[in-house]
């Protein structure tokens, strides 16, 4: 089999892909940890720059590429499958590098209707097992079928032997309706965990930072946050939550506790698509432009975001016009599938 070399400029890292797989993949396999999310090339969080050699995307185009991208050398790592000898700039990710990922069973011991369509499930892991994981990360529900669900984990790593889940209902989703209708206390699932690469950046502590997510995009700001206040970090941070209406801030009451109790965060609520008798003082429009109204000057800002892929590229575009560091923003884009993984078989809940 065919093996190609790759080497990581800033890291010195070297790794070898075997003959149809993906840079990612490899990388992964060897314990180079880079950043990715959807894995399907849509959410762009696996982007890299080619310094030398060249790639082939034999499944699809890089969705999460423009031509000009390609053109100056980016590359989908995630898609990308190596023609020759690479060498990549690419961000590694130190922090999750030991980070054992397991596969586990866990018990359902507690399911509460938080919103309409919003299940909160609470999992219980084996007795004397802990789950290591960085707040911001997630998991995947195995199904006896084979088929995988993604979930982000909104409470925060200190909770030492229980998970929590926020589930969205999927309108024609067979996985999220059972979650509803026929999931039970004491039911065992199996689960992977953990995943991902949204957390918490440590390395600039000056600066401040911007949480946004969209419905239950809010799950892994909340783990983070909660991580955050745990460790007393009192960096500023506004935490910006973007939902239809109002009935869909299925814990604002927590979010408002936060703000109302520590100096250094602020809340802010956005609505698409207010309701008659939604409160008229909220935002009323997409949750990214209550983050440009307050801060059209986004430079010096670490931003970390959580929703849907157009929210997630609609946000990500605008911020990065509005002076933000595309360095620094950070973000975990799931999809509502028909009952297909809800990290779309393409991109960073
Ligand atoms: Fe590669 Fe999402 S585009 S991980």
């Amino acid at each position: 089999m065919k093996q190609y070399k790759v080497k990581i400029t800033s890291s010195g890292a070297t790794f070898t892909v075997n003959e149809g797989e993906t840079v990612l993949t490899a990388a992964l396999r060897q314990g180079v940890m880079l950043p990715y999310s959807c894995k399907n090339g849509t959410c762009g969080s696996c982007k890299g720059h080619l310094e030398s050699g060249d790639v082939h995307y034999p499944f699809h185009p890089p969705l999460a590429l423009t031509r000009a991208e390609i053109a100056a050398g980016a590359a989908l790592l995630c898609q990308a499958e190596p023609t020759e000898d690479l060498v990549i700039q690419a961000r590694e990710i130190a922090a999750i590098r030991d980070i054992q990922v397991r596969k586990m069973p866990v018990r359902v011991i507690d399911k509460t209707l938080l919103a309409n369509d919003v299940m909160r499930l609470k999992l219980k892991l084996p007795a004397a097992q802990r789950l290591q994981f960085l707040a911001g990360q997630y998991l995947e529900i195995l199904l006896p079928d084979g088929k995988r669900r993604a979930f982000s984990i909104a409470s925060p790593p200190q909770m030492e032997d229980e998970i929590e889940l926020h589930v969205r209902h999927v309108e024609g989703g067979d996985f999220t309706g059972w979650v509803f209708d026929e999931l039970e206390l004491r039911n065992i699932l199996r689960i992977e965990a953990p995943l991902g690469t949204f957390f918490v950046r440590h390395d600039s502590p000056d600066r401040p930072m911007i949480f946004m997510g969209g419905g239950t995009g809010f799950a892994p700001l909340k783990s983070m946050l909660e991580d955050l206040l745990s460790h007393q970090d009192k960096r500023p941070l506004h935490l910006f939550w973007g939902v239809r209406s109002q009935s869909e801030l299925y814990l604002y009451e927590t979010a408002r506790q936060w703000a109302e109790q520590h100096e250094h965060i602020r809340f802010s609520t956005a609505l698409s698509e207010p309701a008659d008798g939604d409160n008229d003082d909220t935002f009323h429009g997409f949750v990214h432009q209550a983050v440009l109204q307050q801060y059209p000057d986004l430079s010096g800002f670490d931003i970390y975001m959580s929703g849907p892929p157009a929210m997630i590229d609609a946000s990500r575009a605008a911020f990065i016009e509005h002076n933000a560091d595309r360095q620094r923003i950070f973000f975990d884009s799931f999809e509502f599938g028909l009952d297909v993984p809800v990290r779309v078989l393409a991109k960073p809940h």
